[in-house]
């Protein structure tokens, strides 16, 4: 018998214990060895909870405990649990851990903290979705050339709401706290860094890259307007927040930030609070994964596939994939260097002329405009929507400052970019 210890009986470590003990017959058969929770570690024991299994409020019993065999760390924060983790490691105990924003900071000093312990985090990164497994098993004999993917339900569930039902940005946040997908803070989820966490696990895994969160371009979707929404509705676009890593010879572009798809796109159909995540190898092509990123029973799936695994071999694969450093030693990409298409939305007085600085604003930096809607909001002022042919990043956003120190516009117009 494997004994687990849970630090964390939440949401998801109930569900932990509660698929343990009723999918029993199946995970005993598939491990070789039955699983079995015995401990937790909860800040509050007052509160009652669905579990029949012993229950502390002190750390050390379980990692002081010689039968457990595998720690199950389900408490969230970073360096906390990063304590936890490590003594738990140390003691030679297998950890299984949900917590992305650890691994976000800290996967490669406890990957060499763990060796060859096996050190397994499947439920970190989309919920029930086995897309480490994918890329660190399935799709290992690729150079990754893409990943792009919608990690986080919360925003997902709003830009969906929004699009289809024309619900307003604060009373749809409210609805998907009320729902329990959204972040203890939700400023993890609306702006970005929760799917930013999740793109930097991936990213290592798939390209040996160890970036922490203030290197990449972290852009939310606070400032999405119903503007925005009317214009992807009216260009057949979907509105995603995408979590976005792609190759370009030895350098690996990192951004997770709003994006305007077709709606064509296989990742523009993942709606609601669903999880989905297109991978492109350079010998399998494009395969995509889609399911539930969040809620307690699909999160704990992936939580016990890798108890599962951990009976089944004993120690697992190198933990981000590589057995030794990759020599092209691929680097971040300059992000002003990327080109795609943009769409700007900006406020401007409307009268004769107006629009053709815009244009000459924007012609002298080499873009090119390839549609343009004008609405007009108060008497005298009109929103202009614009999108442009591909176009350099750092020109764009040249081109913004431009616009506001002309005094063309009044604020830094909304630039978001298009994927197609
Ligand atoms: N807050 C996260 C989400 C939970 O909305 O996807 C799963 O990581």
């Amino acid at each position: 018998m494997l004994k687990i210890g849970i630090i964390g009986v939440g949401t998801v470590g109930t569900s932990v214990c509660k698929i343990l003990e009723e999918n029993k017959d199946i995970i005993t058969a598939r491990a070789g060895v039955e699983i079995k929770a015995v401990s937790g570690v909860v800040n509050n024991l007052s509160k009652k909870r669905d579990v029949s299994i012993k229950l502390t409020d002190n750390v050390d019993d379980i990692l002081n405990d010689d039968s457990i065999d595998i720690v199950v760390e389900l408490m969230g924060g970073v360096e906390k649990p990063y304590d936890v983790v490590k003594k738990a490691l140390e003691k030679g105990k297998a950890v299984v851990t949900a917590n992305k924003a650890l691994l976000a900071y800290h996967r490669y000093e406890l990957q060499n903290i763990a060796g060859d312990t096996a050190f397994e985090y499947e439920a970190a990164v989309a919920g029930g979705i086995p897309i480490i497994n994918a890329l660190r098993d399935g799709l290992s004999a690729n150079h990754i050339v893409s990943i792009k993917g919608i990690m986080n339900g919360t925003c997902n569930y709003m830009l969906t709401k929004m699009i289809n039902e024309g619900v307003e940005y604060e009373a749809i946040l409210k609805e998907a706290q009320e729902l329990g997908y959204a972040e203890a803070d939700p400023t993890f989820d609306v702006g970005g860094f929760d799917a930013a966490h999740k793109l930097l696990i991936l990213a290592s895994i798939a390209y040996g890259i160890d970036a922490k969160p203030e290197d990449i371009l972290i852009e939310g979707i606070e400032n999405i307007s119903s503007e925005d929404i009317s214009f992807a509705k009216e260009f057949d676009y979907s509105l995603k927040l995408l979590g976005i890593a792609k190759m370009n010879n030895e350098e690996v572009e990192l951004r997770v930030h709003p994006v305007l798809i077709p709606n064509s796109e296989m990742i523009a159909k993942v709606d609601g609070v669903m999880n989905g995540v297109s991978v492109i190898g350079d010998k399998v092509g494009e395969t995509m994964y889609y399911g539930a990123g969040a809620g307690g029973d699909a999160t704990a799936s992936a939580v016990i596939a890798n108890l599962i695994d951990i009976a089944r071999a004993g120690k697992s694969s190198p933990m981000l994939g590589f057995k030794k450093p990759l020599e092209s030693g691929l680097k971040l990409a300059n992000l002003d260097n990327i080109q795609t298409k943009y769409y700007l939305r900006m406020e401007v007085e409307d009268k004769t002329g107006v629009l053709a600085k815009v244009a000459a604003i924007l012609g002298a930096k080499n873009i090119s405009i390839k549609t343009m809607v004008q609405k007009t909001s108060v008497e005298g002022r009109a929103n202009l929507l614009l999108s442009t042919h591909r176009s350099k990043e750092l020109d764009i956003k040249n081109a913004l400052e431009e616009l506001v120190q002309s005094k063309v516009v009044d604020n830094l117009p909304t630039m978001i970019r298009i994927e197609d």
